[in-house]
């Protein structure tokens, strides 16, 4: 596997795959590396011939007082587990090479619309910034085809809007959610909790299912969110959001039944997201 820090040599470097008319296949990560990853780069490598991963913890989709020192940085073990997993080639640039000017006077790439509310409420500018990075690595890698996790449902929106809008030859593919075996989602960010907030963390799912469960049944909706919301608060949670929206993330066009609910809860210090798609009853649509 190849590790590339800068631009010219990763041009370089899959200038003869394209030539070749090799199918190339982007992970975009953040490094900390989990399965959930692994389950990207399997994604990439059934769908491409070359598979690129990169590394680059983006300090532009970081608000002020969020975790961006603290995220983690563990690029030795990352480059193992790619390599492992049969990654080819690995890009990690540093901030002065994609951000020479600094991040603020940058040029962004903002997605209306998709990018407004849920996490993009809570963490305004959060999207803009993954849109900008993902725009400039889609332009620096020119893949086939890129793979992004389903637990980052608004994300994934998102990024399928900025390839629709900005018209990229770029085939976009939704990885399911990876779990524990308690059902947590994983996420670099679980490394954050306690033992006790770890305990805790899989009733995030849990409470998701059993609210499914009684949406998919016909229960009235604003009455179940609230309930939700109340059990979260229960386990320990404090719930930032818990929304029903259709599955296109709209939020008044769940009549066709495939809707998907959605939320985000911080355990102490540590925010973490999940979400389940559904299939509504005909009678039943987001508040
Ligand atoms: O999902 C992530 O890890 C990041 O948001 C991404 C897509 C790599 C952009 O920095």
């Amino acid at each position: 596997m190849q590790c590339l820090q800068r631009i010219h040599a990763l041009r370089d470097a899959l200038h003869s795959h394209r030539r070749a008319g090799q199918r190339i296949g982007l992970v975009p990560t953040m490094g900390n590396l989990h399965d959930g990853h692994l389950a990207l780069v399997a994604a990439a490598r059934q769908h491409a011939d070359i598979v690129v991963a990169s590394i680059f913890v983006n300090p532009t989709q970081f608000g002020p007082g969020e975790d961006l020192e603290a995220y983690p940085r563990t690029l030795e073990a990352d480059c193992a587990r790619l390599r492992e997993a049969g990654c080819d080639l690995v890009f990690v640039p540093d901030e002065r090479t994609l951000y020479p000017r600094g991040g603020q006077r940058q040029t962004r790439v903002s997605v209306p619309e998709v990018s407004q509310g849920l996490c993009g409420g809570s963490r305004p500018g959060h999207f803009d910034g993954v849109a900008t990075i993902v725009t400039m690595l889609f332009n620096l890698v020119q893949p086939d085809l890129a793979c992004f996790g389903e637990k980052d449902y608004q994300q994934l929106a998102v990024i399928r809007r900025l390839v629709e809008d900005l018209h990229l030859p770029i085939e976009i593919i939704g990885v399911p959610i990876v779990r524990d075996a308690d059902g947590l989602a994983m996420s670099s960010r679980n490394g954050y909790l306690t033992t006790d907030q770890r305990r805790t963390a899989p009733h995030l799912q849990q409470t998701l299912r059993e609210l499914g469960d009684a949406l998919e049944a016909g229960a009235e909706v604003s009455a179940t969110l609230q309930e939700g919301r109340q059990r979260l608060c229960e386990a320990g949670f404090e719930p930032d959001y818990l929304e029903l929206r259709a599955a296109d993330l709209s939020e008044s066009n769940a009549s066709a039944g495939d809707a998907v609910l959605l939320a985000a809860a911080w355990l102490g210090s540590t925010r973490l997201i999940d979400n389940l798609t559904l299939r509504l009853p005909a009678a039943t649509s987001p508040p």
